[in-house]
């Protein structure tokens, strides 16, 4: 990254903020209230903390010019006893109708997922939303093709014990496998439960902390979601056939340059859940 930073001296009131946030310890300020120096800008991540802490927009960071930054009050925040609530309240509801998802809310879902932390602000997590109810089929037909074949290789004595190592658990999953192969078969697609949409979150093959990011823009997606009265659920066994397979097939089938680390499906809901459930209780937490 080819970044220039420097402090406006003059609107700098020296309050060393940036010198606290920046985790590359690129300002420094040898006294209290002294002026503040700049160095080694080359090891900046572009995180922008500087830039968003500086209460006089003293910081001048070539990624973040004043049309990149934004005033804003944390008391416009949801309250604690709201945030407690959406928590409370977010499901994974499966019962879909057929109405679209409006594309104005798949886009503030992503949007919402994109603003979630990356390993060493990486920001290398990228969204691809699938709506054509053709490739939607294409999602649930490859993961019943996988699990298809890991059927095959699993009643195969030569090959069972060796898919028992690539995939530990699979004989226990032999029974759902099959569930989910007759369901479709019938008319039941229990991998996309009748979504209208999917969002598949997906990284560069050697992203360190793909997974990680990838799973924490979903759940600030699906987050988003619930207060857009949008469903949504975890595209797991998607995942886990996209694992299985490990030669990229259903990216390359979507055109997706990466490896696909998370998914949400999503519709319209025909209710939403008028009570929420307590988890189980104990033991969940320890506090030392
Ligand atoms: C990693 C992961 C994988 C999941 N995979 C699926 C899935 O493939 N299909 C599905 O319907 N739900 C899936 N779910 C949703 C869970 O079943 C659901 O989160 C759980 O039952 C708790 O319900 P709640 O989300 O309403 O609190 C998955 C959830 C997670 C976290």
């Amino acid at each position: 990254m080819n970044i220039t930073l420097d402090i406006n001296t003059g609107d700098c009131i020296r309050c060393g903020h940036c010198v606290r946030v920046c985790p590359s310890r690129i300002f420094s300020q040898e006294e209290k209230n002294g002026p503040v120096a700049v160095q080694n800008v080359q090891t900046c991540i572009g995180c922008g903390h500087c830039v968003a802490a500086c209460p006089k927009n003293a910081v001048r960071h070539s990624l973040f010019p004043p049309e990149k930054t934004h005033p804003y009050s944390v008391k416009d925040y949801p309250t604690p006893e709201q945030m407690t609530l959406l928590c409370k309240g977010r499901r994974s509801n499966r019962a879909f109708t057929t109405a679209p998802v409006p594309v104005e809310a798949l886009r503030q879902i992503v949007e919402a997922a994109h603003r979630a932390p990356t390993a060493s602000n990486l920001q290398q997590v990228a969204f691809t939303v699938i709506t054509d109810p053709a490739r939607l089929r294409q999602i649930t037909e490859f993961t019943l093709d996988v699990y298809r074949s890991a059927l095959k290789k699993l009643r195969n004595p030569l090959l069972k014990p060796i898919i028992r190592l690539s995939m530990p658990d699979a004989a226990h999953y032999v029974p759902t496998f099959e569930r989910l192969i007759r369901e479709y078969k019938a008319g039941n697609d229990l991998i996309l439960r009748g979504a209208t949409a999917v969002i598949l979150i997906h990284t560069p093959r050697q992203c360190r902390f793909g997974t990680e990011d990838a799973n924490l823009a979903y759940q600030n997606g699906s987050l988003m979601a619930e207060c857009l009265g949008v469903s949504q659920f975890y595209t797991g066994f998607v995942l886990a056939a996209v694992k299985q397979n490990g030669k990229g097939s259903l990216e390359k089938a979507l055109g997706i340059d990466g490896t696909i680390r998370a998914g949400m499906a999503l519709g319209m809901p025909e209710f939403r859940f008028p009570n929420y459930i307590d988890k189980k209780e104990e033991g969940f937490a320890r506090y030392l």
